[in-house]
Formats: structure tokens, C-alpha cells, sequence
């Protein structure tokens, strides 16, 4: 069995085909997917996929590339992730690459994340782009390893990664690992330890390769896996396991909404 940490099958690329999405995930023993959230005017159907399908889960979280978006406080996350099926805070995190100029909100916006998911005890869901340094400085000022959680669709240093490790936070590999090009990512998932990893697609963006370019989605969380496998000279049996495992060691809330 083997887990997408991380997906957006409620993006409208995704949505109206759920049903294929949920036979091809079966086919391919993918037994579960947590469908994250990355503002609140689309949060409701974000839920409605969790609800639906009882192996897919839920975050709350507005992602930082959202700029012209309603603001969330930490008492609003708080409560929205009292919903059964929502097991994480976020997206959240800092990005640098996609905007630019004063990003002050950004950081400000981080830190409710950090402050929710400490208050409401549920793990965070970090999106971190060309912005390593005041991430990791700012889930360290708000205490962040209190809460725990992953740092997604990982593409940074083996320095950065040992950073958030130490933290006690995971790393997931996305597609972009099978890339032929993505050298500094294959190292890290070569040398960090298998217990803090977890595999995901963030689709329907990034297909891994053979299917570089096209449309991504849940099922092939397999093939970052078996590339994963490949690296570490290890068997995909292994790889889907402690993944799976780690899965629900991380995100507790699962396994009571599983
Ligand atoms: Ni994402």
C-alpha cells in the first residue's frame, strides 16, 4: 500500500473525474490521499472530496501564493480543523520564487498556521520555495516542531533537510525527484533516514516521469516511490510501507478518520 501525502483532486483539472481517480488509485494500491487546501473560498470542496471518498483526507490552510485572498486567524483555522476529516494545517509556508516585492504577509500569515496547528495539535503542511532560510527561522521562533509535519514536494539542500529533520518534520518527495535533472533532490532522498519520509504527487501538477508534462494524479505517487526504491538500492515493498506508516504515525487524526 502506499499513501499521496499531498494532491489538490479538487483543482477543476481533477475534480469532475474523482470517480476514475479513486479506481485508478485501487488498481494501483494507492490506499489513501490527503487532498490539501490552499485558500478558504475553495476549502468547501476540499471537504466535499473527503466526505465523499472515505480514504481521502482534508486540510485547512491558505497557501502563500495566494495574495487576493481572505486572510485566515488562528481562532478561524482552529475551528475549521475541527472537522473529522481534516488531519493537517494547511498549505502554509513562504514563497519567494513566485512573488516577489514586500512579503511581510507571507511571514505574518505563516506564523497563524504555525499558532493554529500547535493550538488545534495538528501537523503542518509547509510549502517552502527560494525562502529556506526564513522558513526554517520562523518555524523555530514559533516553536513549530511542537506540532511537527512535512516540508512538501521537497526541492531544497541536504542542508535545509537536515534543518527539518532535526526539527522532527518529514520530507515528501513529489515527481520532480524522478527528474533527470533534479541531482540535489536525489541526494537527499538517497541519504535522509526512510522513517521521516513520505512520497506524494501535489497533483494535478508535477507527473512524475514516464509521464513528465502531462496531467498528474493520485495513482502515480507510485512511480516516485519506485524511483525512491531505485536510489536507495531498496525494494519498493519497503518504500510503500514505511511511507504508509509514517503517514499515520504523522498525521494521527487519520487514523481515527480512516
Ligand atoms: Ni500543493
Amino acid at each position: 500500500m502506499l499513501i499521496d501525502s499531498h494532491c489538490h483532486i479538487n483543482f477543476p483539472e481533477l475534480a469532475d473525474q474523482a470517480d476514475l481517480l479513486m479506481a485508478q488509485m485501487r488498481q494501483n494500491h494507492v490506499s489513501h490521499a490527503l487532498c490539501v487546501a490552499v485558500n478558504l473560498p475553495e476549502l468547501p470542496s476540499v471537504l466535499d472530496m473527503a466526505e465523499r471518498y472515505a480514504n481521502v483526507f482534508a486540510s485547512v490552510g491558505v497557501h502563500p501564493d495566494y495574495e487576493d485572498t481572505p486572510e485566515p486567524s488562528v481562532a478561524q483555522l482552529v475551528a475549521l480543523a475541527q472537522h473529522p476529516r481534516v488531519i493537517a494545517i494547511g498549505e502554509t509556508g513562504l514563497d519567494y520564487y513566485r512573488l516577489q516585492g514586500d512579503l511581510q504577509w507571507q511571514r505574518e500569515r505563516f506564523r497563524t498556521h504555525i499558532r493554529a496547528a500547535r493550538e488545534c495539535g495538528k501537523p503542518l503542511i509547509i510549502h517552502t520555495r527560494s525562502a529556506a532560510e526564513d522558513t526554517l527561522r520562523i518555524m523555530r521562533e514559533e516553536n513549530a516542531q511542537e506540532c511537527g509535519g512535512v516540508m512538501h514536494c521537497f526541492t531544497e539542500t541536504w542542508e535545509v533537510a537536515q534543518a527539518a529533520l532535526e526539527l522532527g518534520f518529514y520530507i515528501s518527495f513529489s515527481g520532480i525527484v524522478t527528474f533527470k535533472n533534479a541531482t540535489q533532490i536525489k541526494q537527499v532522498a538517497q541519504n535522509m533516514p526512510l522513517s521521516q519520509m513520505l512520497v506524494e504527487t501535489d497533483s494535478p501538477y508535477l507527473a512524475p516521469v514516464p509521464f513528465r508534462g502531462k496531467l498528474n494524479h493520485p495513482a502515480l505517487v507510485k512511480h516516485v516511490a519506485e524511483h525512491i526504491a531505485d536510489l536507495r538500492g531498496q525494494s519498493f515493498a519497503e518504500i510503500a510501507a514505511a511511507t504508509t506508516d509514517n503517514f499515520f504515525r504523522l498525521f494521527q487524526a487519520a487514523r481515527a478518520a480512516a
